[in-house]
């Protein structure tokens, strides 16, 4: 019986320091990923658009998962990010403008503030011709905002 009551002593005695240890490793990890800025460039995301003829003038196409905006007027193509330049939640695209559902930021049809607490307009993207022919969406180049492409098909 005393033999017994030693191996789990002994038993606990090696491990209890060992999921101590591994516990506080965990956790300080965490801590530490959660305090560093990304260090590594973010993966690029582009989306292909289609034939610039798929966009004629007047062209307003929403999409949601990528939290962008597509328009298409007679200056050319534009695409707007819906991620909020305030705190980073995602606006909604009205039919008009940009409201964010955070703390009430208005953004008009080109993303510009219109009322704050945003501090900037959102985020234009660039749009780029491949040789195919075809429109890719750069999630990860801005422009300058105003910025839109005429591609003539
Ligand atoms: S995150 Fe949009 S207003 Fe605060």
């Amino acid at each position: 019986m005393e033999e017994k009551k030693n191996s789990r002593r002994s038993f606990i005695s090696k491990f209890a320091p060992a999921t101590f240890w591994g516990s506080l490793a965990v956790w300080g990890g965490s801590l530490l990923k959660f305090t560093m800025p990304t260090l590594l460039p973010q993966e690029t995301k582009k989306i292909k658009l289609g034939m610039p003829t798929d966009y004629p003038n007047g062209t307003i196409k929403v999409f949601e998962k990528d939290r962008v905006v597509l328009f298409s007027d007679s200056e050319g193509l534009f695409a707007i990010s819906t991620i909020c330049t305030h705190l980073g939640c995602v606006t909604k695209w009205t039919g008009k403008g940009f409201d964010c559902p955070c703390h009430g930021s208005k953004f008009d049809s080109l993303g510009e503030v219109v009322r704050g607490p945003a501090p900037k307009a959102l985020k234009w993207y660039k749009i780029d011709k491949l040789p195919s022919g075809q429109l890719s969406l750069n999630l990860g180049e801005s422009v300058d905002f105003g910025k839109k492409e005429q591609f003539y098909v």
